[in-house]
Order: structure tokens, then C-alpha cells, then sequence
């Protein structure tokens, strides 16, 4: 076997915490939504039972309307800041009152169909589609209460891309005061040069109260909220969800539960066409306080692919953009290109690669029939972490990697690749 494939199977070991895994040690002790259904796949290829007990984990959070939260404190722990007791959510087990991208249904839709042992697969679908379901009718009801047909996040860290350049303007309106003491741990655990400023916790923290005093209800966060963004990323990744939802519907959900999930399938990829932004060659997100457009060039720009909703001339211009990214780093895709005004090659979301937003995209290029471009992503994720090592993301310009050590999700991603 291959060397990075058994350290990759090791990383994954070594960060299970007994049913579910962190995503490294220390800078993020528990478990995270979108990164647990990256890594259930990753399981997948070497541990079938523990990639089912890794979503069974994560369902373990979810609350009674569906939200499924963006952290689950299955144990207490002093080195992440803000804990349990800052969200004030009382639920058992403590969760976030936040979510984040929506890649669930489509990673159990993943684990069904390369199920070798059918019959775990069979007896664990049946038991997870209605919470899947009642998933997806939350980012309905909670967060398109109008049904414009795009979600919304009141959070950037729904996002999972936390301090994007996308949401620069729509976040400086966030005031900075806070009820809550900022204590931050993550710059204790990396290097601060790789993490967001203190200004954004103000703001992070500031969103957290807010929402707190809310009493975490979707309507009352929705009048509250000073941040209110249709982010691409998250429409396209609940697009492409709803449509491997749809799959599982057919097996074990009624006609009408079929009928439904099509609509709102149907409607997502109508409205993400109007986020179409042809001065980047890209889609983008909407501001929806400011109702504008947010013109801001991100990697999150490409996700409509893997959703299915971009047509052939934008498939084309989207190859073209990538293809003049590519000419400015060594490494593909740079969450920021380094053409951008803003482009930090270390800073988080503000450059850096992250291996599983190059995986989405590389199959986005390869449903719309680009094999080449997907291939050149993933052979460049391939070489970045056989050559840097599983950190949490890879500098663009020089290929070191950056963030957090032996992490989770980059050696899921890799086991996916090889
Ligand atoms: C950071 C990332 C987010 C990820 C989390 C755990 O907050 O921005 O996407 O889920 O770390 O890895």
C-alpha cells in the first residue's frame, strides 16, 4: 500500500474519538458537520461500520426542527473557543445553534452506492433518509422563508469558509461589541498569520449573541440578523444534496416526498442561475441586506458544477477562468485567486487550497463532460498533500501547507483520490 494512504487511514485512527472523529487534534476538539461527511466517505474505503457511525454522530445533534448544528460537543473541552456554554443552546449533546454546508445527503447517497456490505447500507439508509429529510426541509423553512428558491446564512461560519473575501462588505456592517468575553484559543494551536484577525472574532462572536438572545429560533434570527448572504457555495452544495436526496427518496421515501424534494431541486438550480456573474467568469454570492451582488472571485465561484446548474457557455468561461488561475500558482485551486486585490497565500479562506473544495469541483468539471480540468485538480490535491503532508489547507504560490496538522478531512479527501 501506498505510503500516504496508510498515514492517511492513520490520520483518521488517530482523530476518532470513539464513533466520531475531529478534525485535528487540539485546534478543533469535536465533531464538525460538513467535515464528518467528507470523512464518512474517507472511512469508506477502509472502515465501512465506522464511516455509518460517523453520520449517526452527527445526526445525534440534530434538533427537533432539523437543523443539524456545525458542531457537536460530544465532550468538554477548554481549547476551543466559543464552547457549549457561549451558544447557549441546551441541547443534549451540546451543540452550535449555526449549521454548515449541507454535504450530508450526498455523502450517504455516496456511502450507499459504494456500499460493499448492502445490507448495513440498506438498514442504515432506511433509519437516516427521514432526518435527511427533515434536514433539507429546515434550509426551506428556516432559512428561504420567502421561496426565492436560495438559501440563506446568517453566519459566516455556515459558510465552512469563514473569513471569504465574499464576505467582506456584507460582514463590516456586523458590529463588533460583544456581551460574550472573546477568548480565542485557535491562535494558541497555529500560527495567527494563518487565521482570521481578532476584528473578525468581534464579529463572529458579536453574530453569536445576537442569535442567542433570539432563543435560536429560525424566525427570530431571520428579523435579527445583520448578516444575511445567499451564499453560492451552500446553494450549490444543497442543490446537488437535494438531488442525491431525491435518489434516496426513491428507495425509501413516499411519491409525495419524491415529488417535493423534486420541486425544490428544481427551483435551487433556476434561482442559482441568477447568480451567474459574467465579469468574473464565475458565480457568485448575493448580499441579501444590501440586495447586490457580491463581485468578489472565489473558488466557491465554480460550485454550480457540482450541482448540475451551469449551462454550456458558462461551463466554457468557468474552464477559461481556471485555466488563467492556473497560470498564477503552483497549486490549483486557490480559494482567492492571486490576481485578487485581497489574496493572502496563508490567511484561511482568503487564498489558501483546501483539498475539499478542489474535490467538488473536479467532479463539478467532470459532470459537465471537462475531464481534463478535473483531472488537473485532482492529480494538483494528489501532489500537494504527497508532497506538503495532511494539513488543513495548502499555500497556492508554494505548496507548503498551512492551518492545522494531520487533518481530518484532507486525508478523507485523499483516500477518495487514490
Ligand atoms: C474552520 C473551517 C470550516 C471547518 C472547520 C473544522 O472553521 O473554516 O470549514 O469545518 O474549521 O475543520
Amino acid at each position: 500500500m501506498n505510503v500516504h494512504i496508510e498515514k492517511a487511514q492513520a490520520i483518521l485512527r488517530a482523530n476518532d474519538k470513539g464513533g466520531y472523529t475531529v478534525p485535528t487534534a487540539r485546534l478543533y476538539p469535536f465533531q464538525w458537520n460538513w467535515d464528518s461527511a467528507f470523512v464518512a466517505m474517507g472511512w469508506q474505503t477502509f472502515d465501512e461500520p465506522a464511516a455509518w457511525r460517523e453520520v449517526e454522530s452527527l445526526l445525534e445533534g440534530q434538533w427537533d426542527d432539523g437543523m443539524l448544528p456545525h458542531i457537536v460537543f460530544h465532550t468538554a473541552s477548554d481549547q476551543y473557543f466559543p464552547g457549549p456554554d457561549v451558544w447557549g443552546t441546551h441541547h443534549a449533546p451540546p451543540t452550535s445553534g449555526i449549521t454548515q454546508p449541507p454535504v450530508l445527503a450526498s455523502a450517504v447517497a455516496r456511502l450507499i452506492a459504494k456500499a460493499h456490505d448492502k445490507d448495513l447500507a440498506e438498514a442504515k439508509a432506511a433509519a437516516i433518509y427521514p432526518r435527511l429529510l427533515a434536514n433539507h426541509r429546515w434550509w426551506s423553512r428556516a432559512r428561504d422563508p420567502h421561496q426565492t428558491g436560495l438559501v440563506a446564512v446568517l453566519h459566516p461560519w455556515e459558510t465552512g469558509m469563514d473569513n471569504s473575501p465574499a464576505w467582506d462588505t456584507a460582514f463590516a456592517r456586523v458590529p463588533t461589541q460583544t456581551t460574550t468575553v472573546v477568548k480565542r484559543r485557535d491562535t494558541s494551536h497555529v500560527d495567527a498569520g494563518h487565521r482570521p484577525h481578532d476584528i473578525d472574532y468581534q464579529r463572529f462572536i458579536h453574530l453569536v449573541d445576537c442569535y442567542r438572545e433570539a432563543g435560536w429560533d429560525p424566525a427570530r434570527m431571520w428579523k435579527a440578523a445583520p448578516f444575511k448572504v445567499a451564499d453560492v457555495s451552500i446553494n450549490a452544495i444543497l442543490a446537488r444534496a437535494e438531488a442525491d436526496l431525491l435518489g434516496l427518496a426513491v428507495s425509501y421515501g413516499t411519491a409525495a416526498e419524491q415529488a417535493e424534494i423534486a420541486q425544490r431541486a428544481a427551483q435551487m438550480k433556476q434561482a442559482i442561475a441568477t447568480l451567474w456573474q459574467p465579469k468574473l467568469g464565475l458565480f457568485g454570492s448575493h448580499d441579501l441586506i444590501a440586495d447586490a451582488p457580491i463581485e468578489v472571485a472565489t473558488s466557491a465561484g465554480f460550485l454550480p458544477l457540482y450541482a448540475d446548474a451551469a449551462d454550456a457557455a458558462q461551463v466554457a468561461s468557468m474552464g477559461a477562468t481556471l485555466d488563467r488561475w492556473r497560470a498564477q500558482v503552483r497549486v490549483l485551486v486557490p480559494s482567492t485567486p492571486p490576481e485578487s486585490p485581497v489574496f493572502e497565500p496563508l490567511r484561511y479562506w482568503r487564498g489558501p487550497v483546501w483539498a475539499v473544495v478542489n474535490w467538488m469541483i473536479a467532479d463539478g468539471f467532470a459532470r459537465a463532460g471537462d475531464a481534463v480540468r478535473a483531472q488537473q485538480i485532482l492529480a494538483a490535491t494528489r501532489s500537494a498533500i504527497e508532497q506538503a503532508g495532511f494539513g488543513e489547507n495548502f499555500d497556492p504560490l508554494s505548496g507548503v501547507a498551512g492551518g492545522g496538522g494531520t487533518f481530518s478531512w484532507t486525508a478523507a479527501i485523499y483516500l477518495l483520490l487514490t
